[in-house]
């Protein structure tokens, strides 16, 4: 026995030994949950632990704004807001969520996307992007939805207001400010609608016929520099179909160009109700479902979601099973699926640093980015005989207009804010003008429906006839006249290019009655201004400004902001001058892009159309020189850069900021090119007298068009002209270079 007890007493330590190290094994934490490993081994380790079921319930979303979380495993869901231009509720669909009852988020309202564009500041756009961000994880959220950089291809979009304009470098370069923005905050952009919403008549049920061309140049650069240049994490398909198929369910799309062509590693995201088949949808690269759960449920049991065209809840669970069952999903499509999701969960933070909310938002700081933007967004459209700033010998002004008192800070549907205050052009108009002026104001129209008792003939004539009076008296009359939220909206287009019924009328009763009349254009999209144009000697667009838009437009109106904002999309005459007109917005459902590359300014440049007012254009309080062009190499070979640089001198008698354009002119091709692009753009702040030189490099793809024959950007020997200017009407340089074939 005694000869046993060593060793039993050896094998008893050894057992216990050996038990305890297992139980550390065990209750160490797993690889995943360790920040300081890459990524990738925490998606294999993670991916390696979930059971099918677990992965496939990732699918769908778990709410209205939530992904799925996994609790056995501890993986987060995603909380999401809706955005662009600001931290939007997330407690159902936007109907529900932007009426007065629903609890109030009172987050920080930002100018309109377009306002943004109109910019043509990349910096400030980022700036936006990272205090939105700041205010996505104080409200205990991690994602948001926005982005929005669908092309406006027409006029009468619905939601023209959300994106950045017609032109796709535009709206490229300014999307990465934003997306770097967001995520360097941890949080994660969803830069959407891929592709081609353009429309929201039918927006549920349309084909678009859109050549390869027509996507790559105009209606993909958007998404591929959000993609390649900003990495970002999360991409939202579109409602429409393009092609033949719904965009949740284009492998064209999705897998082809989204993923394999630029190479995108993080998750698309349905929109909300466009999912219309399991397979399909998972086949082609859409990653996750929303929204999901009882909130999904209970929106496609009403008869209006129905009706509208909505698609959803096709990746639940039970469907994602049955589909691999019968062989149509392979569990390494749901690996990929999930991969996606969790990449982008563990590069975010989610897992280390989760985002409980609680924090303080509309803070200086975001308020101070909404300010700056909006001023900067304004655009100074005309200015007969120096109208503008209001001069010394103004002592009175008559403030007039639907829109003066009221803060339109948004145009409608999922992007628009709820903000804890909003300033009124009326409000900014008054604090600046102080007690040293006169401020009077008049309504001279209300929006149609937004007062029955103001619609009738009658009642129009009357406040007309009020406002009239109100401009006689006064030293100048400021118009503040445009859009709503009840017009120019996500969910329906808007039926003609002109203002609200009485608004033409007004215009033109105020300015017969003082003609020191300075018309601000409140509206999300161009609107027609023929009936008045010619008479009315200033005019100005502030867009949908967000909360300070009426500071905003008072700095501007009062001189203690030079504009500088350029427009970035063309303002036509009429409706007939637009290129989508008889193509827009088709017929039984479908519509032909038959207008192909030439959307925007391309259209108004080959039809030889006069516009209102052209893309890129804005003037100054201040006057901009443009010399010493120099364009080098003047020959090169492929693949070479060219550097244009220019000098842009401040000769004018006060600071401001002069957006200076670069425009690209191919001689000769094999195929139809249009007679300009931009392919550079900078915008530069100058004090009185001062002067800067201003660089570009043009690379191969600002050479390039999109050659279908070889599904590549091709650069081919031509000679180029480089244009210069103020506008896409206003060159004031002229340069060129040759691209050899060797
Ligand atoms: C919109 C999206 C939005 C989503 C969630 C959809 O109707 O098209 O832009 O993010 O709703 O509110």
């Amino acid at each position: 026995m005694r000869a046993y007890w060593p060793a039993f007493a050896t094998a008893l330590a050894l057992a216990a030994g050996w038990s305890q190290a297992q139980t550390q094994k065990e209750s160490a934490v797993p690889p995943y949950k360790d920040p300081k490993l890459a990524v990738e081994a925490r998606v294999s380790d993670l991916l390696h632990r979930m059971t099918l079921g677990e992965k496939v319930a990732m699918l769908a979303g778990s709410g209205w704004m939530e992904s799925q979380p996994i609790e056995r495993l501890g993986i987060p869901a995603i909380k999401m807001a809706d955005g662009p231009m600001g931290v939007r509720a997330w407690f159902g669909s936007s109907a529900v969520t932007n009426a007065a009852a629903t609890p109030r988020i009172a987050s920080t309202s930002f100018p309109a996307g377009i306002a943004m564009a109109a910019t043509w500041d990349p910096d400030i756009i980022a700036q936006e992007g990272k205090v939105i961000a700041q205010e996505v994880k104080a409200l205990g959220r991690d994602m948001i939805l926005g982005p929005t950089v669908n092309i406006a291809r027409q006029p009468l979009w619905g939601r023209n207001f959300e994106g950045y304009g017609e032109d796709p470098y535009l709206a490229s370069r300014l999307v990465i400010g934003y997306i770097k923005g967001v995520q360097g905050e941890g949080v994660i952009a969803s830069v959407k609608h891929f592709a081609a919403n353009n429309q929201e008549f039918e927006r549920h049920r349309i084909d678009e016929k859109i050549d390869e061309r027509t996507l790559q140049e105009i209606y993909f650069p958007a998404f591929q520099a959000a993609v390649q240049e900003a990495g970002v994490w999360s991409v939202m398909s579109a409602y429409n179909k393009v092609n033949g198929l719904y965009c949740a369910e284009n492998p064209y799309l999705l897998h082809d160009v989204l993923k394999k062509q630029w190479g995108f590693k993080g998750f698309v995201i349905s929109d909300w109700g466009s999912t219309y088949s399991t397979a399909g949808t998972v086949n082609a690269g859409m990653d996750l479902e929303m929204p999901g759960g009882e909130p999904m449920k209970a929106w496609m049991a009403k008869p209006q979601t129905q009706a509208d065209g909505n698609g959803a809840g096709w990746l639940t669970p039970d469907k994602v099973q049955a589909a691999i069952a019968a062989g149509e999903i392979s569990t390494a499509a749901v690996d990929d699926n999930v991969s996606r999701m969790l990449r982008i969960m563990f590069t975010a933070g989610l897992f280390d640093k989760p985002h409980p909310g609680g924090g303080a938002v509309d803070i200086a700081e975001q308020k101070a980015v909404a300010r700056t933007a909006a001023a900067e967004s304004i655009v100074l459209l005309k200015n007969v005989g120096d109208l503008l700033p209001i001069a010394k010998s103004i002592h009175s002004l008559a403030v007039i207009g639907p829109n003066a008192a009221v803060a339109r800070t948004g145009g409608g549907g999922s992007s628009l804010v709820r903000p804890n205050y909003s300033v009124t052009p009326l409000d900014g108009i008054r604090e600046r003008a102080g007690n040293g002026m006169q401020v009077t104001y008049a309504q001279g129209v209300s929006i149609p429906g937004e007062d029955a008792n103001k619609d009738s003939p009658a009642a129009r004539a009357q406040l007309r006839q009020d406002a009239a009076t109100a401009a006689a008296k006064a030293d100048a009359a400021i118009l503040v006249v445009g859009n709503a939220p009840s017009i120019e909206s996500e969910g329906f287009d808007r039926k003609t290019l002109r203002l609200p019924d009485g608004q033409d009328e007004l215009i033109q009763a105020v300015v017969m009655a003082n003609k020191n009349t300075i018309v601000v254009i409140n509206a999300g999209s161009p609107v027609a201004m023929d009936p008045w144009v010619d008479q009315v000697p200033a005019i100005l667009t502030m867009w949908y400004g967000g909360q300070e838009g009426g500071h905003a437009i008072a700095s501007v109106l009062f001189g203690d902001f030079t504009p500088s904002g350029k427009l970035p999309v063309t303002f036509p005459r009429k409706i007939e001058d637009t290129l989508a007109y008889g193509h827009y917005p088709g017929e039984n459902l479908h519509t032909e892009y038959a207008e192909g590359i030439y959307v925007g300014y391309r259209h108004y440049d080959r039809a030889n159309i006069e516009p209102l007012f052209p893309f890129g254009h804005g003037l100054s309080y201040t006057k901009f020189d443009y010399g010493d062009l120099k364009v080098t190499p003047d020959k090169l070979g492929p693949g070479r850069r060219v550097q244009v640089s220019m000098t842009v001198k401040n000769s004018g008698s006060r600071a401001g900021a002069e957006v200076v354009q670069l425009y690209l002119h191919q001689g000769k091709s094999s195929v139809d090119r249009p007679p300009q692009e931009l392919k550079g753009f900078r915008r530069v702040m100058l004090n009185a007298g001062q002067s800067q030189a201003v660089t570009f490099t043009l690379d191969a793809r600002a050479m390039s068009f999109y050659s279908v024959a070889k599904h590549a950007w091709v650069a081919e020997p031509s000679a180029f002209d480089v244009l210069v200017g103020a506008s896409s009407r206003d060159i004031r340089l002229k340069g060129s270079f040759e691209l050899t074939a060797r």
